[in-house]
């Protein structure tokens, strides 16, 4: 026993942090696989050589000190890297045995199938309504407005803000709480039917309160989406995750089930790590 991670999850009964079955791993697909990816910032590699298999219906956590490029592998996955000018991503990264960096592929499709929320909630300055609607009409997914309005309901229910918001779609997104304007965030990354959801630490901004209710709707949106999440709170990566990579100075020291990574780590940096020997 390694840190008091690892003891939570001993004595922590609670669903959202059920691990994977051996049986239920063998069923699992891969939805996202990632080869020998290198990444550079100018001169500056930041990522190296990262290898590892996503796996649909599962949540992966990507843990690690501050600056070892979590946030640039979260980026690699929907080639928002692409937006930064003296960023260079070498390696294969595919999505459903498709490879993401094709350059005949339509980036704004990829962005639509493996979606992206952000550490800071960041709603757009419109009505809670249009924050949801936007995307699957610019997706030209809808033609009917009744069409659109179903979508704009089912998200927020999905995200789990329905109840809270439904008496006042008009009213602008900004004006929800910092919890509310995650989940509503959540609910438009969503509304575009999304294959993967990425997550750069969603609950960073939020109380408690606020973080019960993300990492309780984490857990319901494993069924149907493959999720990523970087996060600063072991307690977190134990509670929502079934996989969880440790990221040091650009290498992935270790990835595997995340009981595994908390009780019994491999590698002497990931057990530093955890134990709180540094970060
Ligand atoms: N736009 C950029 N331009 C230049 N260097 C960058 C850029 N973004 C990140 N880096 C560098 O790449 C490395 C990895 O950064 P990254 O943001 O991925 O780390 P992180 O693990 O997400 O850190 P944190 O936990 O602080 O968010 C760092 O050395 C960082 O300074
Ligand atoms: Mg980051």
């Amino acid at each position: 026993m390694t840190a008091n991670v690892a003891e939570d999850m001993m004595t922590e009964t609670d669903a959202t942090d059920t691990p994977t079955s051996p049986a239920e791993q063998e069923t699992l697909a891969k939805k996202m696989v990632a080869r020998d990816v290198d990444v550079f910032y100018g001169a500056k590699q930041a990522l190296k050589k990262i290898t590892i298999d996503i796996f649909e219906n599962e949540v992966l956590s990507l843990i690690g000190p501050s600056g070892c490029g979590k946030s640039t592998f979260l980026r690699c996955l929907n080639r928002m890297n692409d937006t930064i000018d003296i960023c260079r991503v070498n390696g294969d990264i595919t999505l459903d045995e498709q490879n993401i960096y094709d350059p005949a592929l339509d980036v704004v499709q990829l962005r639509a199938r493996v979606g992206m929320v952000f550490q800071k909630p960041n709603p757009f300055p419109k009505s809670i309504h249009d924050n949801i609607a936007y995307g699957p009409k610019i997706h030209g997914m809808t033609r009917h407005k009744d069409e659109l309005d179903q979508i704009v309901q089912t998200s927020l229910e999905k995200a789990g803000l329905w109840n809270e918001v439904k008496d006042r779609l008009a009213e602008p997104g900004t004006g929800l709480s910092g919890g509310q304007q995650q989940r509503l965030c959540i609910a438009r990354a969503i509304a575009v039917s999304p294959e993967v959801i990425l997550m750069d630490e969603p609950c960073s901004a939020l109380d408690p309160i606020a973080t019960a209710i993300i990492e309780e709707l984490i857990d319901e949106l494993r069924q149907n989406y493959t999720i990523v999440i970087v996060t600063h709170n072991m307690q977190q990566a134990a509670r929502v995750s079934q996989k969880t990579a440790f990221f040091h100075l650009g290498d992935m020291a270790e990835h595997g089930p995340t009981d595994e990574i908390f009780t019994n780590p491999r590698d002497n940096r990931t057990q530093g790590y955890i134990t709180g020997r540094y970060g």
